[in-house]
C-alpha cells in the first residue's frame, strides 16, 4: 500500500496500470451530474467512482457539454450511459426519472450533485446590487436543484436499499469571499438543504453530505473574479500549502459513497488543504 499523498496524486490510468483497483464501490450504481469538461470536479469524481468499481450514469446540461462528455468517455473502457438534465427546465426532470428507471431498474446507490450557476454580473462588485432575477436564478440552479434532484432519485435509492447523495459546496457559504456574492448565499442554502434532506431521508438509509472544496480552476470558477488569488492564498497560508486537485475530491467522494461512511450524514467535509480553519 502506498502513502496517502501518493494515492491522491495518481490518476485512474496509473491505478489501472498497476492493477490496484480497490473495488470499494463494486456493484454500486452512481449518477453523476455536472461534467462540463475534463477540468470539472464532477469528472474527477466520476473517474474515482469508476476506479472503485461503480457503474456510472452521467448527466449533461446541453448538447455542447454532451460533445465534451462523449470525448471524455472514449477513454473509459466500461459502458457509461448519459442522460440530458437541465435543472432549470421542469419538463426534463420527469423525462430524466423515466429514463433512469429503465437504465437502472433495481435502483441507484450514489447521486453526485455538482451543479452551480449565477449570472456573471452577480459575481463581481457589490452583493448589494444583486437583482431579484439574478438571486432567484442562482438559488434555483445551485441550491434548489439538489432538493429537486434528490426528490426525483430517492425512490430509486430506496429500491436499492439506501444510498449516498453528495453535493459540492464552498466556504463562501459562511465567510465573505469578495465577488462570490450571490453564490455564497446559494451555497449557504445548499448546505442547509443538506441537513434537512439528511433528516428526511435518514430512516431510508439515504445519506446526504457535501464536500466543501478548495479552489480549483474550472469553467464555473473562471466566472468568479479572484479565483487566482484564492489558489495563491492556499499556497501562501493554508496548513497544507498546496492546492487540491479534482482527484482529491474524487477520493473524498469515494469515501462518502462507500459503506465506510454509512453513519455519516448531514455533514460538510472540507477538502481544502485546511484553509477553513484559518483566521
Ligand atoms: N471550482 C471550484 O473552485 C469550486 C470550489 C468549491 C465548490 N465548487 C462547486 O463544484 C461544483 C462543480 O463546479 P466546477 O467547479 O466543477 O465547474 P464546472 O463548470 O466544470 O461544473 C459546473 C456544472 O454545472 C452544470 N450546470 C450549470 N447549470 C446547470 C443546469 N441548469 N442544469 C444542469 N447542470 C447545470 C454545468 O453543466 C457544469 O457541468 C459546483 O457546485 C461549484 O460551485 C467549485
Amino acid at each position: 500500500m502506498t502513502q496517502g499523498s501518493d494515492i491522491s496524486r495518481r490518476s485512474l490510468k496509473d491505478w489501472e496500470r498497476q492493477g490496484e483497483i480497490l473495488g470499494l464501490l463494486d456493484g454500486k450504481i452512481a449518477v453523476v451530474s455536472g461534467i462540463a469538461n475534463k477540468r470539472s470536479i464532477a469528472w474527477g469524481i466520476a473517474r474515482a467512482l469508476l476506479r472503485e468499481g461503480a457503474s456510472l450514469i452521467v448527466t449533461y446540461q446541453n448538447d455542447r457539454f454532451k460533445e465534451n462528455l462523449d470525448k471524455l468517455l472514449t477513454d473509459v473502457d466500461v459502458p457509461v450511459k448519459s442522460l440530458l438534465l437541465d435543472v432549470s427546465n421542469d419538463g426534463l426532470m420527469t423525462e430524466f426519472v423515466n429514463q433512469l428507471e429503465v437504465i437502472a431498474p433495481k435502483g441507484v446507490d450514489i447521486l453526485v450533485h455538482s451543479i452551480a450557476y449565477a449570472d456573471r454580473n452577480d459575481l463581481e462588485g457589490r452583493f448589494l446590487e444583486t437583482s431579484r432575477e439574478g438571486f432567484s436564478m442562482a438559488l434555483t440552479v445551485s441550491a434548489y436543484s439538489l432538493t429537486e434532484l434528490t426528490r426525483a432519485v430517492y425512490p430509486s435509492m430506496k429500491k436499492a436499499g439506501g444510498g449516498s447523495i453528495i453535493a459540492m459546496t464552498y466556504q463562501g457559504s459562511t465567510r465573505v469571499m469578495p465577488n462570490y456574492n450571490v453564490m455564497g448565499v446559494a451555497k449557504a442554502a445548499l448546505e442547509s438543504s443538506i441537513r434537512y434532506l439528511a433528516f428526511d431521508l435518514g430512516k431510508e438509509h439515504i445519506r446526504v453530505n457535501a464536500i466543501s472544496a478548495g479552489p480549483v480552476k474550472t469553467l464555473a470558477a473562471a466566472g468568479v473574479k479572484g479565483i487566482s488569488q484564492a489558489l495563491h492564498g492556499t499556497v501562501e497560508g493554508a496548513p497544507i500549502p498546496e492546492n487540491i486537485s479534482t482527484d482529491d475530491l474524487g477520493n473524498a467522494a469515494v469515501f462518502l459513497s462507500s459503506d465506510w461512511s454509512r453513519y455519516i450524514t448531514g455533514h460538510i467535509l472540507f477538502v481544502d488543504s485546511g484553509t477553513h480553519i484559518m483566521g
